[in-house]
Order: C-alpha cells, then sequence, then structure tokens
C-alpha cells in the first residue's frame, strides 16, 4: 500500500494517483460544511440509514425513484458490507483484471473464492465480456462490475449490459453495479434499469464532488433486496453528518459543477494524452476514458510500472501503479487521475518528458 501519510505531508504534490478530485469545490458545499461545524452537529450520530433528503436527492441522481438506498461510509463501506452481509449465500465472487482488488478481499474473508476475468484486451475493449462471463459464471454468483471501470476508463453499453444481465439472471447470481464513476462518463447506463430485482448500485461522493476525505457513499437497491444489507447496517450509527450536510449541498448545485468538472477533466486527459504521444511510451489505452483517469500502457521500454511511479514522484507527480489493481498485468501500466488543477496535469507532461526508454 502506498504510504499516503508521508504523501500527504507533501503540500507541492500533484495529486493525481488515487482519482481524486482536486478542484476549488462548489461554494455551497463548503458553506454547508462549515455551517454543520458552526451548528456543532458532529457531536450527533446521524440516523442509521442516513438522513432521508440525502437519500432522495441520491435516487433522483441515478434516476431510480422506486428503489431505496443507503448512506454508507464512503462507496468503500457499502462494499465491504455487501460483501459481508451475503457472503454465506455466495458461490463466487466474479470480478475483473484490472479492477478495484477491495470486494474480492472482503469475500475471500469468508472463503468465497473469486475469479478476476482478464480484461486487458483491446479486442475486449478493455471491459467484461459476455463471452468471458458465460465461461466462469455459475449458479448463485455475484458479479461486482465496475463502470466506468476503474483504472482502464472504459464502460458500457446498454446491449453490453443487457448480454451479462441474461448471463447474471440466468444463473440468479446479484450484480454490484460500482458506478463510483458514473458522473465523468459521456453516457451511462444503470443494470438497475435492466435487472432491478437482483441489482445493488453503489455510489460515492468522493470523485464527482471532491468528498473522499469526508467518507460517504450510498447503496441503492429494491427495497427486498436493500432490506437484507439494512436489516443490520454495518454503521447503525450512521455516516458522518457534516459529510452529508456536504452532499445534500453538492447534489443541489451539481448541474453547473459536472459542466465544468467534465470541462476540466476532458482538458487534462488531452493534457495528458498528448505527453504520452510525445514519448516512447504508451499508448493511453481507452481513449476518450470514461472516468477522471488514463491507463498509460508502459511496457517494451525497460521500466515497471512501479519505477515510472518512483521517477515521477522525484518530480513531484504521485501517478498510480498498474499493481495496486492488476495481479496479471500492473507491471505494464500506469493510471493518471484527471479531474486535478490543469497546472497538474501540465506538471505531469513536464515530467512524463524526462523518462528516458533504459
Ligand atoms: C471502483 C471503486 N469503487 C469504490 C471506491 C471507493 O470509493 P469511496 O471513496 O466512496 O469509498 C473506489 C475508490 O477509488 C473505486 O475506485
Amino acid at each position: 500500500m502506498i504510504d499516503s501519510e508521508a504523501l500527504l505531508k507533501r503540500s507541492d504534490l500533484a495529486w493525481m494517483g488515487q482519482n481524486t478530485t482536486h478542484l476549488e469545490p462548489p461554494a455551497e458545499v463548503v458553506e454547508a460544511l462549515l455551517e454543520s461545524t458552526h451548528r456543532r452537529e458532529f457531536q450527533f450520530y446521524a440516523p442509521a440509514l442516513g438522513f432521508e433528503e440525502l437519500r432522495e436527492l441520491i435516487l433522483a441522481d441515478l434516476g431510480l425513484p422506486g428503489q431505496a438506498a443507503m448512506i454508507t461510509d464512503g462507496a468503500v463501506g457499502g462494499l465491504h458490507h455487501i460483501c459481508t452481509a451475503l457472503a454465506p449465500k455466495l458461490s463466487r465472487l466474479i470480478a475483473t483484471d484490472p479492477g478495484w482488488p477491495w470486494p474480492g478481499r472482503f469475500v475471500q474473508l469468508q472463503d468465497v473464492p473469486v475469479t478476476a476475468v482478464e480484461v486487458y484486451s483491446a479486442a475486449a475493449g478493455y471491459k467484461l465480456t459476455a463471452a468471458a462471463l458465460a465461461k466462469v459464471i455459475e449458479p448463485g454468483a455475484l458479479l461486482y462490475l465496475i463502470d466506468p471501470l476503474n483504472p482502464l476508463g472504459s464502460s458500457y453499453r446498454r446491449d453490453e449490459l443487457e448480454a451479462i444481465v441474461e448471463l447474471a439472471r440466468d444463473h440468479d447470481a446479484i450484480v454490484v453495479h460500482d458506478c463510483t464513476y458514473r458522473h465523468f462518463a459521456d453516457g451511462h447506463t444503470l443494470v438497475a434499469e435492466l435487472y432491478p430485482e437482483a441489482t445493488l448500485t453503489t455510489y460515492s461522493f468522493s470523485k464527482w464532488l471532491g468528498l473522499a476525505g469526508l467518507r460517504l457513499g450510498a447503496i441503492a437497491g429494491l427495497p427486498g433486496l436493500l432490506g437484507r444489507l439494512t436489516a443490520v447496517p454495518s454503521n447503525p450509527l450512521g455516516a458522518s453528518i457534516v459529510a452529508q450536510r456536504a452532499a445534500i449541498a453538492g447534489l443541489k448545485v451539481s448541474g453547473g459543477w459536472l459542466r465544468e468538472l467534465r470541462r476540466v477533466n476532458r482538458r487534462n486527459q488531452e493534457i495528458v494524452t498528448e505527453a504520452v504521444e510525445r514519448s516512447p511510451f504508451g499508448p493511453v489505452l481507452v481513449r476518450p476514458s470514461q472516468g477522471n483517469f488514463l491507463a498509460v500502457d508502459i511496457a517494451g521500454h525497460g521500466w515497471t510500472a512501479d519505477q515510472v511511479c518512483a521517477a515521477l514522484l522525484e518530480r513531484d507527480v504521485f501517478i498510480r501503479s498498474g499493481t495496486y489493481q492488476s495481479p496479471a498485468f500492473g507491471d505494464r501500466f500506469v493510471k493518471v487521475s484527471t479531474s486535478v488543477p490543469t497546472p497538474w496535469a501540465e506538471r505531469f507532461a513536464a515530467a512524463w518528458a524526462g523518462l528516458e526508454p533504459r
């Protein structure tokens, strides 16, 4: 794991390694944080499932009005709870490699086997195909589908999701649709629209609203399925009240904020892509990335991904090695987060230009 405590001490670091957002936040969000703090709301516990207003705003944001939501300590708190609560009835967890490793690790604690389908392939569109899923799916499986996919930046079209859902339905599989990066995508279909009876949608405020340090997320699902999680919440004392106030304020001004966020994100992706194209390294694997990050192949030039990241860190740019997210391909790519101030993207470009093949 990275030593984020040491990195946080470096106030001049371009923080492009965790897909967090570092733009000036909406004034309304900061105001809500200050007001909640001044009212000393931090002295209270929140309702176990979160404020009703926040849950309704999240469901409206997702466009899932018939569903229910519970607020969690970050999306990862929700994922941990899903994995813990459902594990005893799961036959297997199916994820992707590359992907995000934590749900697999959570279910493994309860001896649930994990299959990570390899998706580092242009032919597969750098994502899970129904054909690949058909080879591994089994009755009672849980499919953990990250969309847009961190770290590659691919996203699923509606017809692709329909084919995946058909397989899930045939095998009574539950789908966890991790929508942490949905707000950065040009278009996005929710699995919950196609397979509501067995889909849990996970939601995060860390990326699109830039609240990573406040630890706030949610799970949405039909009341019956969500009831398996709300019966015994993982945090019955409720997620941070202060964070929930900030999230409510952010959702109320999300239209203007997202327009600007997406504009800056795209611009920075262009700067990073141009820097990669001018260098012997590359390519950027998925263009345009549907997330706030780009994956860059670095194989064939005498560098490992960890070495590239270390070299950039010396130049005050923190990017992420593929080894964090891919046992099979981690050495051959790095990930660069782009919802950051444009001078950081420019600093990345200058630092990248200093990398020479060995
Ligand atoms: C795919 C994915 N899911 C969940 C999370 C965790 O989000 P949160 O900060 O809301 O816990 C991340 C964070 O990087 C992620 O990449």
